[in-house]
């Protein structure tokens, strides 16, 4: 092969892959990060908005893989992040640690807080997943109860801003973290993204193999 993309549940095995292999290693998602999701995320945020620097977005959920990612890439590109998720369900710490970092040095901020419509007032992208990741199923209905409110809602939509565009990286759990008139509506923009996920890592391929 001349490149491997490896969808694991353990970050470490990622890595142990990467340590060992002669050919680039894409990370197709792990329960640490989820990069290549995040590339097409900000590629459609671009496609929508015209830009990135200077955009807030927001977070909805769990702080999980996904949110991972949106915080170190967010603060690669000039974006302010709000990250609104029930206590005890924060992004990794680590993470957010090397996201600080990153959003110093471009000047951008970090908020992370319990409290969802703090985190989308005035938000430009709003952003959420699944309560329930891959590998958690045994925390299915604690998590169900416990992130009820924690759902991008037409009335979260009403404190984001006027152009504001909703992102998922699907599958969706309706009237869970997302309700249908917001996932139908005419802020959506999640089947774009879906698409993009093929450009942006056709991208991402084209780098490794060294043709750009
Ligand atoms: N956070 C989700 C993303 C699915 C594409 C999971 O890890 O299951």
């Amino acid at each position: 092969a001349d490149v491997i993309m490896y969808r694991a549940f353990d970050w470490r095995t990622m890595k142990e892959l990467a340590k060992h292999a002669d050919v680039p290693v894409i990370n197709g998602l792990d329960n640490m990060e989820h990069p290549c999701q995040i590339a097409a995320d900000l590629m459609t945020v671009k496609e929508h908005r015209g830009r990135l620097k200077g955009l807030k977005l927001a977070w909805v959920g769990d702080g999980n893989n996904v949110c991972n990612s949106l915080l170190l890439a967010t603060a690669m590109v000039g974006m302010d992040m709000s990250v609104a998720t029930p206590k005890g369900y924060e992004p990794d710490a680590g993470v957010v640690k090397d996201a600080r970092r990153l959003a110093k040095k471009n000047r951008t901020t970090i908020t992370l807080t319990d409290d969802v419509e703090a985190a989308a007032k005035g938000a430009d992208v709003l952003v959420t997943d699944t309560w329930v990741s891959m590998g958690e199923e045994a925390e299915k209905a604690k998590k169900e109860t416990l992130f009820k409110d924690y759902q991008i809602n037409k009335k979260l939509l009403s404190i984001a801003d006027k152009k504001c565009v909703v992102l998922h990286c699907l599958p969706a759990h309706r009237g869970q973290e997302i309700t249908d008139d917001v996932m139908d509506g005419p802020h959506s923009v999640v089947f774009d993204e879906a698409e993009n996920r093929l450009h942006a890592q056709k991208a991402i391929m084209v780098r490794l193999l060294g043709k750009a």
